[in-house]
């Protein structure tokens, strides 16, 4: 059966907030120290950054930057990691069973968002941390009365406030892997105490409650408490104390564990669960903002995405992608363009050596095949999701473990976005056959292609390949030219490939 992708350039979904394209940096393995942050590399600039690692990042155009963890967070002090270097305290982190020197901490962290261009954006301990710890936390960074923790960050070199708009109340504290795992109920006590005191020293942060990791069957009840409880002290704070909720997934062992084994085509029918976790977190989202009447949307933050099963916890995660992997991070971005109205920041899990796009040694780097969809689509995404009508080719991927099988999944999985300032229509699609071409028509609605365009090529000699430091160019994006006019475009996409064409459109 022919593909056909039908758009609308009038059929708009919702404005896409650049922050899907953000990322996350823990004090997990080498992605703060021997990543990041690495003074004895002959790559490092004079703070200790590694410039190569910048630069790279930089292509990514991330727009906002989590941190300090992850799992580290909930046994994170800030105190130790500020001020001379010679008061920084080593201490034991027993997220991942190693020592933090804490020679990296807030300011450095602020440095760096500063000279990539991304926003900070921070979790607060909420594992065996406290409220107090929090706000002062906060007060730190963003205070300007004259206090004593202001006059301390103002002693640590940091005249002007860090102003840091974004945090986290917590880290997957519905997991019992997590130090200080609370059940929904003390979660949602916590959420809203600690929010209380945090909008109370800054009423201008957004906070993010950290609401599900772990998809069993309490996790409904995580969302409706956390909303509940917050919401209860609205008459006190004089404004809602949720401004987003936070889920997490990764496309690891849990979700591959429905399908069967090493198959493309299970692996490919991954886009389901996380289509499934997007359109029931709206769902449940929705029906609480209903019931409690709230007067504002509450945005979904997948704050930490990416796929992750070979390492498991070998405590430095770094996992080598291949091209089908690739795929799986494109379908991501499909995914939050989709729901471009309701997915308001996604943030990939990590961004150098642990779970990253971009592996290091002390003299060189390379970048795995996930950076590349990554930077195709933070490069070319338009300001507006469009909505596309598919027809075409299905197939069906076998179920496991008690999972039902599904047929019916469309074998090209397509998002389209419009730039309406620059006449520029991107349309991505990744082709989830093995071993044969797909052909595929796109027409358009309301609108006419320009003439010319370009296409951006993922793809490898097979799903399996990877890059490496001795092979960096295995999985590249290749760019050439498109021709395109009146309104239909007809087009062969490789096998296993991912695509993006972008068009000039009148
Ligand atoms: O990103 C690695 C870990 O994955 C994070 O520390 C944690 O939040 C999640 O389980």
């Amino acid at each position: 059966m022919p593909n056909q992708i039908s758009i609308n350039l009038d059929r708009t979904l919702a404005p896409i907030n650049r922050d899907i394209f953000g990322g996350f940096a823990e004090h997990l393995g080498r992605c703060i120290y021997g990543g990041i942050y690495e003074p004895d590399s002959p790559l490092a600039g004079e703070d200790g950054l590694r410039t190569d690692v910048l630069d790279a990042l930089r292509r990514l155009k991330m727009p906002v930057m989590r941190y300090p963890g992850g799992n580290f967070v909930s046994g994170y002090r800030w105190r130790d990691a500020v001020g001379p270097a010679d008061e920084r305290k080593a201490r034991m982190d027993l997220a991942w069973h190693d020592v933090e020197p804490n020679t990296f901490g807030t300011n450095e962290f602020v440095d760096f968002c500063r000279k990539l261009g991304s926003e900070p954006y921070m979790a607060v301990n909420c594992g065996d941390g406290d409220m107090r710890e929090a706000r002062d936390w906060l007060e730190y960074c963003n205070g300007t009365k004259d206090t004593a923790l202001v006059k301390l960050r103002k002693e640590h070199g940091y005249e002007s406030p860090h102003d840091i708009k974004y945090w986290s109340i917590g880290n997957e504290v519905d997991g019992p892997w997590q130090i200080g795992m609370k059940t929904p109920e003390e979660y949602a006590r916590a959420y809203a105490e600690y929010a209380k005191v945090m909008k109370w020293t800054d009423p201008s942060i957004k906070l993010f409650a950290a609401a599900v990791s772990l998809w069993d069957t309490e996790w409904v009840e995580r969302i409706q408490l956390v909303m509940e409880h917050a919401h209860s002290f609205k008459r006190f704070t004089q404004q809602d104390l949720i401004d987003y909720i936070a889920i997490h997934w990764y496309v690891g062992n849990d979700m591959k564990r429905g399908f069967a084994d090493d198959d493309f085509a299970s692996y490919m029918a991954i886009s389901e669960r996380f289509e499934d976790h997007l359109s029931s977190t709206e769902g449940v989202i929705r029906a609480m903002s209903s019931a409690l009447k709230l007067e504002h949307d509450i945005p979904i933050a997948v704050d930490e995405w990416n796929v992750w099963y070979r390492t498991g916890n070998d405590e430095k995660l770094e996992e080598i992608y291949n091209l089908e992997d690739a795929l799986v991070v494109a379908m991501h971005f499909n995914a939050f363009i989709r729901h471009a109205k309701t997915v308001k920041m996604a943030n990939i899990a990590q961004i150098v050596n642990v779970i990253a796009p971009i592996m290091t040694q002390p003299d060189g780097m390379f970048l795995q095949t996930i950076f590349h969809p990554f930077e195709v689509y933070a490069k070319t995404c338009g300001d507006t999701a469009l909505d596309v009508h598919w027809s075409g080719d299905t197939f069906s991927a076998e179920g496991k473990n008690g999972n039902r099988s599904l047929n019916g999944i469309r074998t090209l999985d397509v998002s389209a976005t419009l730039d309406a300032k620059k006449k520029q229509l991107a349309v991505y699609v990744v082709n989830r056959t093995k071993d044969r071409a797909s052909d595929v028509t796109i027409s358009l609605r309301d609108g006419s292609f320009k003439g010319s365009g370009r296409q951006y090529l993922v793809n490898g000699s097979d799903i399996k390949t990877t890059n490496s430091f001795e092979t960096p160019h295995n999985v590249v994006s290749k760019v050439s030219s498109v021709s395109a006019s009146g309104n239909r475009f007809s087009t062969t996409l490789e096998p296993h490939s991912f695509t993006a064409l972008v068009f000039d459109i009148n």
